[in-house]
């Protein structure tokens, strides 16, 4: 089977191009090698060149709004696993115009390719995110469930108060399991960009009879995430503050959580999904159901690398974060019988024996100074 990985030289494309050649797939990437991701001078990375170099693969660089680029490859393969995207949440804040071309223009391309032209493609797959949700569901001991309209006001925050309280008696709440039924609340440009990219696949691929799957990955790390890249994720930033000898910078007060899920076991829910027999159009959480606070993150990862450092609360905030949001794990469960593996702590020396031998440049004090020149950062 052949399968088209857009993204596929990046944190996640790679896990997944590395399992689907391990099980025997004939795997093309399409990958522009984007100098933010890949850094200036955008060499292929070194896994995979490693493909490369033992014909494993094909590779090809070029953006996935070429149309000349694009055609032929669609025509070739029986499934698409589409991950290219601009991926930085706080960035999109202010390159709207840039985000949305990438990964809408990106993914439209795509679909007007298998309404146009010939080919047999018979699974798409894309990338979608939790950030889709906005704040994660709620449970109030008043009112029950909340599914919707969660928000912390900006003078809630600028008091420092920092839990979200409920919508509809002000009451504290407490953080409860997200499952698909949320109410989607896109609080940022990325956000809007994954929802729109997601209906825009599912809705597609319904009317073409397409088997088609959004997956909704929650916070991913591991090897290859990016360390020079300052809006990647949590983990990483942190780990290239701690081996350039800086103290993690935490905003709000650090209790705020996530549900950290391991790049590994993404790529055993892409190719689940690949090689799933439903037919039909579905939009899955993947996580691994368990909540982690970003404090939580900073001493651990402070206390297996250089315990005498500590941690820097800021208690400033980013327009359009959120305070907590973790997954209900179960709905891809029940429909394909997948379930994460790694556990987080084995998950992150995981992490750090990679980033050991990385060059990790900490440019957190630019982006931080990018966002605070936008009044992004409170
Ligand atoms: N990392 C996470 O925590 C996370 C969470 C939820 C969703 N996602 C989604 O997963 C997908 C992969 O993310 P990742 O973390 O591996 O990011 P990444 O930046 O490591 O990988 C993205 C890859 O896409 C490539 N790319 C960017 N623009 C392109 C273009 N116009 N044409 C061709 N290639 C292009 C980049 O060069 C990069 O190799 C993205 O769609 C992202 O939105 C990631
Ligand atoms: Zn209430």
């Amino acid at each position: 089977m052949k399968v088209l990985v857009t993204g596929g030289a990046g944190f996640i494309g790679s896990h997944t191009t590395d399992l689907l050649v391990e099980r025997g797939y004939d795997v093309t990437i399409l990958d522009n090698l984007d100098p933010q991701v890949h850094g200036s001078n955008a060499k292929v990375p070194p896994w995979t060149q490693a493909l490369i170099h033992q014909k494993k693969i094909r590779f090809l660089r070029g953006d996935v709004r070429d149309r000349g680029l694009m055609t032929p490859l669609v025509d070739e393969v029986d499934a698409v696993i589409h991950l290219a995207a601009a991926v930085g949440v706080g960035q999109s804040m202010y390159q709207p115009h840039y985000y949305i071309d990438v990964n809408l223009s990106g993914t439209a391309l795509l679909l007007d390719l298998l309404a146009n032209e010939k080919h047999h493609v018979q699974k798409l797959i894309v990338a979608s995110s939790m950030s889709i949700y906005g704040e994660g569901s709620y449970q109030c001991a008043r009112c029950g469930k909340i599914q919707a309209g969660v928000s912390r006001s900006l003078d809630q925050l600028k008091g420092r108060d920092w839990e979200p309280k409920c919508p509809r008696c002000s009451n504290s709440l407490e953080a409860i399991p997200t499952d698909e039924s949320k109410v989607i609340e896109s609080s940022s440009i990325y956000a809007i960009s994954k929802r729109v990219q997601e209906e825009m696949v599912l809705m597609m691929g319904k009317t073409y009879s397409i088997p088609s799957f959004a997956l909704r990955y929650f916070n991913v790390y591991g090897p290859r995430q990016s360390l020079s890249n300052p809006y990647t994720g949590v983990a990483a930033i942190f780990l290239s503050r701690i081996l350039n000898g800086n103290r993690p910078m935490i905003f709000e007060d650090g209790n705020q959580s996530r549900d950290f899920i391991h790049v590994r076991d993404i790529a055993r829910a892409n190719l689940a999904c690949l090689e799933s027999k439903q037919s039909g159009q579905y939009a899955l959480n993947v996580g691994c159901g368990h909540r982690i606070s970003v404090n939580q993150i900073a001493e651990i990862l402070i206390r297996k690398l250089d315990p005498k450092l500590s941690s820097e609360v800021v208690f400033k905030f980013r327009e359009g974060d959120i305070r907590h949001c973790y997954s209900d794990p179960s709905a891809i469960a029940r429909l394909l019988g997948y379930k994460p593996e790694m556990n987080f702590e084995s998950g992150l020396d995981d992490l750090i024996d990679w980033c050991r031998a990385e060059q990790a440049s900490d440019k957190v004090g630019q982006s931080y100074d990018e966002l605070a020149a936008r009044g992004l950062v409170r």
